[in-house]
């Protein structure tokens, strides 16, 4: 058994990561902790309850910071829709957050359990970085960390140098950098390289035709649109779900290399990801693992699998795809 805390700023592509878990029988998803990034924190809460909802579990959520350390919010409600969902219809009938208390969470849980848990981040830093001030060893307990975050090539998708998650919360990446614990970084390299959703995979996932695949297409029409018209891609690309994905099953990873990073926080760089390979940072040693290559179709499988199950214990009703891509 996998036992996850999943820490996430819940757009579209978050949902179809916290389905890839949730819909994992060897996956334990023992909380997921919100924080703002794609939308204010509260839209966040209500799409990460709603997936909960949809995947027929009660894990428990926890709302967390709803800014950025030392920043104004800028979120990513262009790509993702105001609601951070395309505006597509998603489960009503959800449950209530379980606290506000993420940051504690974050601590106690691997605290009580050490080397259990693997943690996976699919927004801003923000929380984690919070854990750290509280208790600077908090990153030692867990098993293991993946964090969505990061173009570690240079493109980004904000700027262009710098990815959102890091872009929105340079400081809290800062942060985790200095932790002294080294983490996983799947960068959006991964996502535009292996993880682009288009035809024939929209129609595969039409053909599946089960209310999670009809809800993993139309929550991400928005990006879609987002890519066609900014990013030039051809579909939509779901950076969080590779990373989930990656943290279930590491044997994704075909290549990856132990970097010693830093993020520039000043206003021109902001998020731009500097990697040290000079004979001093080797001796600092390694602070991130970042993935270069990933097996793109033991990706797309584990979504086609988590999709063929036909339940819906929410009874929400998908709209027709007649519109899509
Ligand atoms: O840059 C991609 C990341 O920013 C993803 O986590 C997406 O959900 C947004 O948070
Ligand atoms: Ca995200």
């Amino acid at each position: 058994m996998i036992d996850l805390i999943i820490d996430t700023d819940t757009g579209s592509d978050d949902a179809v990561a916290l389905m890839l878990a949730l819909g994992n029988p060897e996956v334990n998803v023992k909380a997921i902790t919100t924080v703002a990034g794609n939308v204010p924190v509260d839209f966040g809460s209500k799409n990460a309850l709603a997936t909960v909802a949809l995947m027929g579990k009660n894990t428990p959520v926890y709302q967390g910071f709803d800014r950025p350390l030392m920043r104004d919010l800028h979120t990513a409600q262009n790509v993702h829709g105001a609601d951070g969902m395309s505006g597509a219809p998603i489960p009503t009938n959800i449950p209530k957050l379980s606290g506000f208390d993420a940051v504690n969470k974050l601590i106690e849980l691997p605290k009580a359990e050490p080397g259990k848990y693997t943690l996976v981040t699919l927004g801003p830093l923000t929380n984690i970085a919070a854990a750290l001030f509280q208790d600077p060893n908090v990153l030692s307990y867990y098993k293991e960390i993946y964090c969505m975050a990061g173009s570690p090539e240079g493109w980004g998708n904000v700027t262009p140098s710098a990815e959102f998650n890091i872009w929105c919360d340079p400081e809290s990446f800062k942060v985790v950098l200095r932790s002294g614990t080294p983490i996983v970084m799947v960068g959006w390299n991964i996502s535009r390289e292996y993880a682009v959703i288009a035809k024939p995979e929209t129609d595969n996932f039409k053909k599946i035709g089960t209310a999670r695949s009809n809800y993993l297409l139309d929550i991400n029409i928005q990006v879609a649109k987002f890519c066609k018209e900014v990013t030039g891609i051809d579909g939509f690309d779901l950076p969080d779900p590779i990373t989930m994905a990656i943290a279930i099953n590491p044997n994704l990873i075909t290549k990856s290399e132990l970097v010693r990073m830093d993020v520039a926080c000043d206003e021109f760089m902001r998020g731009t990801l500097i990697i040290d390979r000079s004979v001093a940072a080797q001796k600092l040693g390694p602070n991130v693992k970042v993935i270069w290559e990933a097996d793109r179709e033991g990706f797309l499988n584990s979504l086609y699998e988590m999709c063929q199950d036909g339940s819906n214990p929410t009874g929400f009703t998908p709209r027709p795809l007649d519109f899509y891509l």
